[in-house]
């Protein structure tokens, strides 16, 4: 890791800088918050940790704190006080979101023992870095930071009119703090519509955390979003910030929204509309600056008509609403976005191109799965595939390709839908009229013939 140690005590900074080196972690020492702070972004975002002296003159650690966790919201901060006093240290932990806290006094006293107490501190930030890191995007950009090299960000490809009308709304809404509900089925890229959102907002280089409220428990979802009172065990890893306090200045995805449990929709309704949240046992409101965007593929007013989403939240989150459309409504993007998924596995294969009459067959699928499905299908044939171009011959494990491959997959579900009887008329009609009567005789005698069927029905006979 690398530490940021603040402490207007040279002798005290000098023996933690010691110690911490010790436990093999790069640390830079600053005498004062207003050192530390006149560091610009690229360097400050460097760091993963920061010891920061509560007691210092000029500025304290709770401002010097809040001030770096501003520039660097993903920074774990770590309170260093003399103070024992339980009930100040916990307000300061709360006040000033500092994750931990570490008592000086007893890091002196077991200094030459190589502190334990440090140690388990520094594991703890670990620990929470790590947690940090799964959670948010921010450390995709602070480790492109550090790596020197960005890397391959998911793009929104296609140029179809509805594609390049969901750009302008993209780029309309993003500066903006509006909340965002964005709707569509299954695999269109509404995360991916979410992330672009973040990406050239004015929030980019603030967190960006994700929460899929169908994939945590229902009864655990409180405590994640909100988080909890106050730590039940101080020698235990007990970050449990909630969500919305590790997305604090940055943007909060709530994925799946639709499934969240009516309870806690009004508590999400209370959030939006006062600003603060409510962490679970506790009666203190903590003020947080959050923008939300909403995803669902459920239709939000058929639950509000069933009685299982609240009208006031759907009216809170809709106040931008984006609608991600379908594949099938798209289909001039296929061309566009198959090569650019061969772009993407230019490492796993060698090839380059695809065969025209693929991509006919491509553009009449139903895609039900969207784009996702497309992504799949693309992988699949490249598995398979051994020249450098993509031909009909690589879709083969796909039904519906093969079906029009053949183009006998609209007869066979239209044929589907005919009674045999009328196929059994017909057939003696057409064998009658080729042995030479007449349409008009035929009427006559009561040979029964339907013409809406003649079509498929000939196609099948073929
Ligand atoms: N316009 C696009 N250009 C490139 N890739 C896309 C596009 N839209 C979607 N994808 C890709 O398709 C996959 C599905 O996208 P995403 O996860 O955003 O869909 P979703 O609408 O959130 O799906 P679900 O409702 O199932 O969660 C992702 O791998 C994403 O990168
Ligand atoms: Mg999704």
């Amino acid at each position: 890791m690398k530490v940021l140690l603040i402490d207007d005590q040279v002798k005290m900074g000098n023996a933690f800088t010691k110690i911490i080196k010790a436990l093999e972690h790069e640390v830079s020492y600053f005498n004062s918050g207003y050192a530390a702070l006149a560091l610009p972004d690229e360097d400050l975002f460097l760091y993963d940790v920061a010891f920061i002296d509560m007691n210092m003159e000029g500025m304290d650690g709770c401002e010097t704190g809040l001030k770096l966790k501003a520039r660097v919201p993903s920074l774990v901060t770590i309170m260093l006080t003399s103070d024992t006093q339980m009930g100040t240290v916990v307000k300061a932990l709360r006040d000033s979101q500092f994750d931990d806290f570490l008592c000086k006094r007893n890091v002196a006293k077991d200094a030459l023992a190589g502190s334990p107490q440090l140690q388990e501190t520094v594991l703890r930030a670990q620990n929470i870095l790590a947690t940090r890191k799964a959670l948010t995007n921010e450390y995709k950009l602070s480790s492109a930071l550090r790596n020197h090299s960005v890397e391959v960000q998911k793009e929104l490809v296609g140029n179809s009119w509805v594609i390049k009308k969901l750009r302008e709304t993209i780029e309309k809404v993003a500066p903006l703090n509006t909340t965002v509900l964005i709707t569509g089925e299954s695999g269109t890229g509404k995360e991916l519509v979410a992330r672009e959102i973040y990406k050239i907002s004015n929030r980019a280089h603030a967190p960006f955390v994700t929460v899929n409220c169908d994939a945590i428990p229902h009864d655990l979802l409180e405590s994640e979003l909100f988080g909890q009172e106050q730590p039940r065990d101080y020698s235990t890893d007990h970050h449990r910030d909630g969500f919305f306090k590790m997305a604090h200045g940055g943007t909060l995805l709530l994925d799946e929204i639709g499934s969240l449990p009516l309870g806690l929709q009004a508590k999400l309704a209370k959030v939006l509309r006062e600003h603060k949240i409510y962490p679970v046992s506790s009666s203190q409101a903590i003020p947080v600056d959050v923008r939300i965007i909403g995803i669902t593929n459920q239709d939000l007013l058929k639950k509000i008509n069933e009685g299982s989403f609240r009208e006031d939240l759907f009216y809170q989150l809709n106040v931008f609403p984006i609608c991600v459309p379908p594949l099938r409504e798209r289909t001039s993007d296929i061309e566009e976005l198959v090569q650019h998924f061969i772009t993407i596995k230019a490492q796993q294969t060698t090839v380059t191109s695809i065969a025209p009459d693929v991509l006919r067959i491509l553009r009449k699928m139903s895609w039900r799965g969207n784009i996702r499905q497309l992504e799949n299908v693309i992988e699949q044939a490249l598995i398979v595939c051994a020249e450098p171009k993509l031909s009909c011959q690589d879709f083969k494990g796909n039904a519906e390709f093969v079906g029009l491959m053949r183009g006998t997959d609209h007869i066979i579900e239209q044929t589907n839908k005919i009674e045999p009887k009328k196929i059994e008329e017909n057939k003696a009609y057409l064998k009658l009229l080729k042995r030479g009567w007449s349409k008009k005789d035929l009427d006559r005698a009561g040979f029964p013939f339907h013409p809406e069927i003649e079509a498929s029905y000939k196609e099948m006979v073929c």
